[in-house]
């Protein structure tokens, strides 16, 4: 440390608040003094103090509430209290307030020297250990994510390890799980962050104009093609363009992004004249793509290519104990964008958070938030805030009933559960800590063996005939 340790000593009388100061300054400290406890609290107050040495009898306020208001104003800061032989009761109850140490008059000056040394001695310790515990918090923290497990850790370490390169990316993981988000911290911690980052919802667009979307058409390239356009892949030139949704792509757009891949270079639709581009392609799937590539609905050389990198998000249900810190991060969120002196949940509103599956992951979680947030009257959000199908998520309690059989409970334990993870029977059965396959048998049991085997999948509407 450059600059010397600054102490305070507050003591009455003159005399010994000089020799005591004096004594301080050869030790090599920076010593300011105060003879009263408001003098005491000005000075700790504008100036840096880094310990204070104060009598506990004052003509004002005594020592031991300096010792609080110092504690009020800095924790940190150590506060040795001097008590007069004999005034033991008034050191005891300065020690169970927590003043670091206290000594007795008359003063030994030696060993409270050695006292001074290992109070501050301890707070340097105190913070390193705080801020080694801070840098471990947020070792790899990225603007907006919050993510404090383990799985998520591993995830922003790949994040962090990925982003200065130029490799490509899958990005998997359910629905609303962070990938478009992940996808950004990789762009905006590249050395593309001020180029553009170009996200392509594939799914969005019509499959017969995807390639015309993505390379661009000439004029008069296709029937109501009237003017040129410049495709997604022009537009990120330098950039990152994310391709969300990927499993959507059409095969033949498939083969012109492998093209992209391994040579930089595509045609506009309608024209042969190959075009070069300096792009970093990122791509995102919900769906497995292993299994599209299995029944041929996509290119099995496409996939290699693109998985080179996999970064798999864990859902939410995977990672339970980032569930308070978001709920924490929407809440301050939302608080700040309504207005509103929103700081937290109730206990019971928690409960329920908690034992809901979030099917939707991230994104679901956020907008119960939001709704909660702008319902909420107090400055916690109670389960009335809640959105219902959370509240009635539940098991409701007049569903078990005295005398009912341990058979009886457990049927209702089974499908209510199943209910609550929307039919997702490994969520089920995790849960409920059985095997999958108990979990089955039990079902069989009850007549609802299919329920998720054979889907019924409705008619897409407007699909080819
Ligand atoms: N770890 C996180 N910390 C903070 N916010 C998050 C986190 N993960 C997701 N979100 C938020 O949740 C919402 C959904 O995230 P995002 O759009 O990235 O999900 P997604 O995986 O792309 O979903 P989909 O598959 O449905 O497109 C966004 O508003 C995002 O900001
Ligand atoms: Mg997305």
């Amino acid at each position: 440390m450059s600059r010397p340790y600054h102490l305070l000593v507050v003591e009455d009388v003159a005399s010994e608040r000089e020799i005591l100061s004096e004594h301080l300054t050869v030790a090599g400290y920076h010593v300011s003094t105060a003879r009263d406890g408001q003098e005491a609290l000005e000075k700790f107050q504008n100036e840096r103090i880094d310990l204070v040495i104060s009598d506990l009898r004052l003509p004002d306020i005594s020592g031991v509430e300096i010792m609080r208001a110092v504690k009020d104003i800095d924790p940190r800061v150590p506060v040795i209290i001097v008590t007069a032989y004999g005034s033991i009761e008034g050191a005891v109850e300065a020690m169970r307030r927590d003043a670091y140490s206290y000594v007795t008059k008359p003063l030994d000056v030696d060993q409270l020297k050695m006292d001074i040394a290992r109070a501050l001695q301890n707070r340097i310790l105190a913070e390193e250990v705080q801020q080694l515990r801070e840098q471990l918090r947020t070792r790899y923290r990225f603007e907006g994510i919050v993510g404090t497990s383990k799985q998520m850790q591993e995830v922003l370490s790949q994040v962090a390890r990925v982003a200065p390169t130029r490799a490509t990316v899958l990005i998997t993981g359910e629905t609303g799980t962070g990938k478009e988000l992940v996808a950004r911290a990789i762009h905006f911690n590249s050395p593309r962050a001020e180029k553009p980052f170009v996200a392509v919802a594939c799914g969005a667009i019509p499959q017969t104009l995807m390639e015309s979307e993505l390379f661009g058409h000439e004029r008069g390239a296709f029937t109501g093609a009237d003017r040129l356009r410049v495709g997604r892949f022009e537009q990120s030139d330098g950039g990152t363009i994310l391709l969300d949704e990927i499993h959507t792509l059409p095969l033949a757009a498939q083969a012109k992004l492998l093209r992209v891949l391994q040579e930089r270079t595509f045609e506009r639709v309608g024209s042969s004249q190959p075009m070069t581009v300096d792009i970093r392609v990122l791509a995102a799937t919900n769906q497995n793509l292993e299994e599209a590539v299995a029944h041929g609905e996509f290119r099995r050389d496409l996939f290699y290519r693109l998985n080179v990198i996999q970064i798999r998000l864990p859902s939410l249900w995977e990672r339970k104990e980032d569930g308070s810190y978001l709920i924490e991060h929407f809440i301050r969120k939302f608080a700040d964008q309504n207005k509103k002196g929103v700081t937290g949940v109730t206990e019971e509103a928690m409960r329920l958070l908690v034992r809901y599956a979030w099917p939707g992951n991230v994104r679901e979680l956020e907008n119960a938030i939001e709704h909660s947030v702008v319902l909420a009257r107090g400055d916690a959000v109670t389960p009335d805030d809640l959105p219902l199908h959370i509240r009635q998520s539940t098991i409701a309690a007049d569903q078990f009933q005295v005398g009912m059989t341990l058979a009886e409970l457990e049927r209702v334990a089974i499908l209510e559960t199943l209910k609550l993870h929307g039919g997702n029977k490994t969520k089920t059965a995790a849960a409920l800590a059985i095997g999958l396959r108990t979990l089955h048998s039990k079902l069989k049991e009850y007549g609802q063996s299919n329920t998720d085997e054979h889907p019924v999948v409705p008619p897409a509407a407007g699909g080819t005939a």
